[in-house]
């Protein structure tokens, strides 16, 4: 028998779930938010960009509501979680993927570009993890799962990412020591490593001068010859997020057309 859940769909593989998404204004937390509610999801979808979430929340009324926050603020990262408790009653899923993607060589970059980056993708995905697993292990069915979104560039070296490929190599990082931490008190973490992904920024670039023979060469890096999109990311993160990955913890999953398999 098919039931029909809140969005009009059928009852999917996260019904009755209460999940966090950090960065769901845009590009691959967006498409995550969008995905988590079609399967079923109550979602929490948080980020800077009041205007972005807006956007998300009306498409999505009845599944999606909204914490304007910032990542690496403490707070901010607190009430993130707690909204889910408040509105939900526990929290089930956090999908760590607020990000900021600066792309420079190290004798361009600042301490203040270092220091903004390890913020957000670090200190951020920290906040988040923390808060999160205590409200998982604390709650009266306690466990849970984590989703980390790291990178090719938390993976492996590349150009250009002397600041953020480092910030990215704390999800891989971070996803593997909480798995450790936490996998006897049913509590999973994972992380999924993208590869370059049409995000609404990188689908601009195409109309941009010199912008279409940049991302000719970045698709030629990956081995299926093209780039990602956010929906694929959004599946992996399923994926990791669901039932179907009970035994899976501490799995960095490439989402990347192959380039890691080089
Ligand atoms: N786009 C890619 O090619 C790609 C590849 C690999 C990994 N990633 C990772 O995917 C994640 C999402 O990136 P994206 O490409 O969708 O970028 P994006 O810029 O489209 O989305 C990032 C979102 O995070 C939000 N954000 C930024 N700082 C924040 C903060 N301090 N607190 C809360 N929200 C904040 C932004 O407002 C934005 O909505 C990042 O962690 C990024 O490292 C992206």
């Amino acid at each position: 028998m098919v039931t029909v859940n809140e969005t009009g769909g059928a009852a999917g593989r996260l019904a009755g779930r209460a999940c966090v998404v950090t960065g769901a204004a845009s590009g691959i937390g967006k498409a995550v938010a969008e995905r988590f509610a079609r399967e079923g999801a109550s979602v929490v979808a948080t980020d800077v960009d009041a205007a972005g979430l807006r956007r998300l929340a009306d498409r999505l009324p009845h599944a999606v509501s909204t914490v304007v926050g910032d990542v690496s603020v403490d707070r901010d990262a607190r009430r993130m979680v707690e909204a889910a408790v408040e509105r939900h009653g526990r929290l089930d899923v956090l999908v760590a993927n607020a990000g900021v993607l600066p792309l420079m060589e190290v004798t361009e970059a600042t301490a203040e570009d270092w220091d903004r980056v390890m913020a957000v993708d670090g200190r951020g995905m920290f906040l988040t993890c923390k808060y999160a697993i205590q409200t998982m292990a604390a709650q009266e069915r306690p466990g849970g799962a984590v989703v980390c979104v790291s990178s090719i560039s938390g993976e492996a070296g590349q150009r250009g990412q002397a600041v953020y490929g480092p910030a990215k190599f704390v999800a891989s990082g971070i996803t593997k020591h909480l798995a450790v931490e936490w996998a006897d008190r049913g509590i999973r973490v994972n992380a999924v490593a993208p590869g370059t992904i049409t995000t609404e920024r990188v689908a601009r670039l195409r109309g941009e001068p010199g912008g279409a023979e940049y991302l000719a060469g970045i698709e030629r890096l990956h081995p299926m010859g093209r780039l990602g999109t956010p929906a694929e990311v959004a599946a992996a993160v399923l994926f990791l997020a669901s039932d179907d990955a009970s035994f899976v913890t501490g799995a960095v999953l490439p989402v990347d057309g192959g380039y890691l398999a080089q």
